[in-house]
C-alpha cells in the first residue's frame, strides 16, 4: 500500500527548473489520488511550458519508484487558460478623449461622439475620468442622480446610469456637488480602477473615456489599468493649443505606453451666426487641427464649429447630437463616421494595446 503523505513528499522533489518550485506547493497539481499502487493527478501548465511534460513525468516516476517500485504514475496535463489581457473582455473598443489644454471641448466631443455612435446602432458606454471636474452629470442632464449599487459575488458593484442610450459612470454621481474634494495621486488611481473593476459594464462596442486635460496621474493610471484601443485628441485651431495637445499626444506615443492615436478633432473651428449662415468667423485662428495631424502623423476626424446650440446643449443636459434637427449635429455625425473608420483601420492593422506594466 502506498502512503498518501509519503507520496506527496516524494512529489515535492519534482521541481520546475525555471522557477525552482515543486509541483505540490506551487499549486499546479490538481485531482491528486492514490488508489492501491496507482498515483494519479493533473498538472496545469502554462502554454509556454509544454516542454516540461517529459521532465515532470520522468522525475515523478523516478522519485516515487525509488520508494515504491511497484507504483504506477499517471499524470494528466492540462493547459492553463491564459488570463484575459483586459479587465473588460465584454468591451470591444476602449477610447480615450484627451487634450493638452483645458476647456477645448473634450467632454463635449466625448459625449456627442458617444451619442452619434449610439445612433449608428452601436452599444456605447461613457466613463467620465475627469475626477477633478466631472462634466457628465450636467452635460447629460443627470445632476443629483446616483448609480444603483448591486451586490455581485458578495461585493458591491455600481450599475452605470443610462441616458440617451449611453451607459455612464462619473464621480459626479458619487459625490455631493458642494463636496470640495482634493484628491491626490493614489486616491485618483483607486477611483479610476473602481470605475473599471467595480462597475457592471454591459456588452459594449465602444467605451468612451472623457479625460481631464494634460498628462497627469489619471492618464497614467488608465494606461496601467486598461488596454486602450486608441486616443482621440481634441484641440482648438490656436497655435498654443497645438503645442499642448502635442505633449498629450506624445505621452500616448511613448514606446512603453504605445497607444495608437486615432485622430484629431479640431473644436471651435469657426463661428457662424444664425443670421449670417454663409459667414465663418475664425475666432481662434486656424490650422491648428491640421498642423497637429501632420505632427502626429494621424488624421483629422472633424472640425466642429462654435455654436450657441452646442454650448446651450451642454449646459442644459441636451447635447446637440441627441437633437438631429440641429445643424451642429451633422458635424458630430461626420466626425463620428470618420472615427469609426479610424478605429476599424487601427484594429485591422495593429495589435491589441498592452497595458503599461509598473516596475
Ligand atoms: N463647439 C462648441 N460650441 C460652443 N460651445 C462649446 C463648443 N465646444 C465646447 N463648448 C463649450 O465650452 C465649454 C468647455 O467645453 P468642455 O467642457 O467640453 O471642454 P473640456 O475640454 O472638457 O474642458 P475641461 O478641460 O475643463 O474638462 C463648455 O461650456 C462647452 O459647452
Ligand atoms: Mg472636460
Amino acid at each position: 500500500m502506498l502512503d498518501n503523505n509519503k507520496v506527496l513528499d516524494l512529489l515535492r522533489q519534482v521541481v520546475n527548473p525555471n522557477t525552482t518550485k515543486n509541483i505540490v506547493d506551487s499549486g499546479i497539481m490538481h485531482d491528486y489520488q492514490v488508489r492501491e499502487h496507482r498515483v494519479s493527478f493533473t498538472l496545469l501548465l502554462h502554454p509556454s511550458e509544454d516542454n516540461l511534460k517529459m521532465l515532470y513525468l520522468a522525475k515523478a516516476e523516478e522519485s516515487i519508484k525509488s520508494v515504491y517500485p511497484e507504483a504506477e504514475v499517471l499524470i494528466n496535463f492540462r493547459k492553463e487558460q491564459q488570463a484575459p489581457s483586459t479587465p473588460l473582455p465584454q468591451v470591444k473598443n476602449v477610447i480615450a478623449v484627451a487634450s493638452g489644454k483645458g476647456g477645448v471641448g473634450k467632454s463635449t466631443v466625448a459625449l456627442n461622439l458617444a451619442i452619434s455612435l449610439q445612433q449608428q446602432g452601436f452599444k456605447v458606454g461613457l466613463l467620465d475620468a475627469d475626477l477633478y471636474g466631472p462634466s457628465m452629470p450636467t452635460m447629460m442632464g443627470l445632476r443629483g442622480k446616483r448609480p444603483e449599487i448591486r451586490k455581485i459575488a458578495d461585493k458591491p458593484k455600481m450599475i452605470p446610469i443610462e441616458q440617451f442610450g449611453i451607459h455612464t459612470i462619473s464621480l459626479g454621481f458619487l459625490l455631493e456637488e458642494e463636496q470640495a474634494v482634493v484628491l491626490r495621486g493614489p486616491r485618483l488611481g483607486g477611483i479610476i480602477k473602481q470605475f473599471v473593476y467595480d462597475t457592471v459594464w454591459p456588452d459594449l462596442d465602444y467605451l468612451i473615456m472623457d479625460l481631464p486635460p494634460g498628462t497627469g496621474d489619471i492618464q497614467l493610471t488608465i494606461v496601467q489599468t486598461i488596454p486602450l484601443t486608441g486616443v482621440v485628441i481634441v484641440t482648438t485651431p490656436q497655435q498654443v493649443a497645438v503645442a499642448d495637445a502635442l505633449k498629450a499626444m506624445n505621452m500616448f506615443l511613448l514606446p512603453n505606453v504605445n497607444v495608437p492615436i486615432l485622430g484629431v478633432v479640431e473644436n471651435m473651428s469657426w463661428f457662424t451666426p444664425v443670421e449670417l449662415p454663409d459667414h465663418k468667423y475664425k475666432l481662434f485662428g486656424e490650422g491648428g487641427g491640421e498642423k497637429l495631424t501632420k505632427l502626429g502623423e494621424t488624421v483629422l476626424l472633424g472640425q466642429i464649429p462654435l455654436t450657441m446650440s452646442v454650448r446651450e446643449g451642454g449646459d442644459a443636459g441636451l447635447p446637440v447630437a441627441s437633437r438631429p434637427d440641429d445643424p451642429a449635429a451633422d458635424y458630430f455625425k461626420d466626425m463620428t463616421l470618420q472615427f469609426i473608420q479610424a478605429v476599424n483601420r487601427r484594429n485591422n492593422t495593429q495589435d491589441q494595446t498592452k497595458i503599461v506594466k509598473v516596475s
